[in-house]
């Protein structure tokens, strides 16, 4: 695997086709190296971890508009939160978003942590919110894994171990593309890959801005990839 050459073509691709969303900063703003606030990608990502991007799209809105600061957020009555949150589901969510504002209000001064270790202390952080935080916040070069992720990872490089027991290997490949400059682009762009041309089924490798560098397509198994253990 050409690791930096395929980091380069990614980012290359997403610079063209980036999906314009809400909580991400515009192409100009991108390419003058500015990054969202970490509020609005740590919100986002809650949202989006059960939720489809066009059913979060209006909540988000609904919520940065209500509460603009995890200040607000953390001063808002809980069920004022509850009522904004109603409709998008696992309401464990939005009350471990309350609790989380709040440790950020009280202990942090409103700031949140500038790191991968120190985001993760903070209530219902976990390991992937801390690691997409970290990268499109702030620009440190955390390993952001999701299931797209695996997915393109998995096909990159034609891992055949099943899931879920593939995970750490294929975190530790996750983390070979992973470069320091731009990790914040490169982890949307995984998940921009994954969610528009790297499909489960049906992946649109004719148009796949990777498939040069992808040993599932050579192999002419990139549909079958990855593979999921029985239940
Ligand atoms: N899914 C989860 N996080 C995302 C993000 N930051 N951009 C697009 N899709 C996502």
């Amino acid at each position: 695997m050409r690791d930096a050459e395929t980091g380069a073509a990614l980012l290359a691709w997403y610079d063209r086709h980036a999906r314009v969303l809400p909580w991400r900063v515009g192409p100009a703003d991108r390419a003058a190296g500015k990054r969202p606030d970490p509020y609005r990608v740590w919100l986002s990502e809650v949202m989006l971890q059960q939720t489809t991007v066009a059913a979060v799209r209006s909540y988000f809105h609904r919520f940065t508009t209500l509460w603009p600061d995890v200040a607000a957020l953390a001063a808002a009555p809980d069920a004022a939160v509850m009522e904004a949150w109603a409709g998008l589901g696992y309401y464990a969510r939005a009350r471990n978003l309350l609790a989380c504002a709040r440790a950020v209000a009280a202990d942090h001064g409103g700031v949140f942590p500038a790191t991968e270790a120190g985001l993760r202390a903070l209530p219902g952080i976990g390991p992937y919110t801390a690691a997409a935080i970290a990268a499109i916040a702030q620009d440190e070069p955390a390993v952001v894994v999701d299931g797209n992720v695996e997915r393109v990872v998995a096909r990159l490089f034609a891992h055949p171990e099943p899931l879920p027991r593939a995970k750490p290997a294929l975190t530790a490949l996750a983390a070979r593309l992973t470069p320091r400059h731009r990790p914040g682009d490169h982890a949307q762009a995984m998940m921009d890959l994954g969610a528009t041309i790297c499909t489960p089924r049906a992946p649109a490798c004719g148009i796949c801005p990777l498939a040069g560098f992808c040993a599932a397509r050579v192999q002419g198994m990139a549909a079958d990839l990855p593979r999921k253990s029985a239940k």
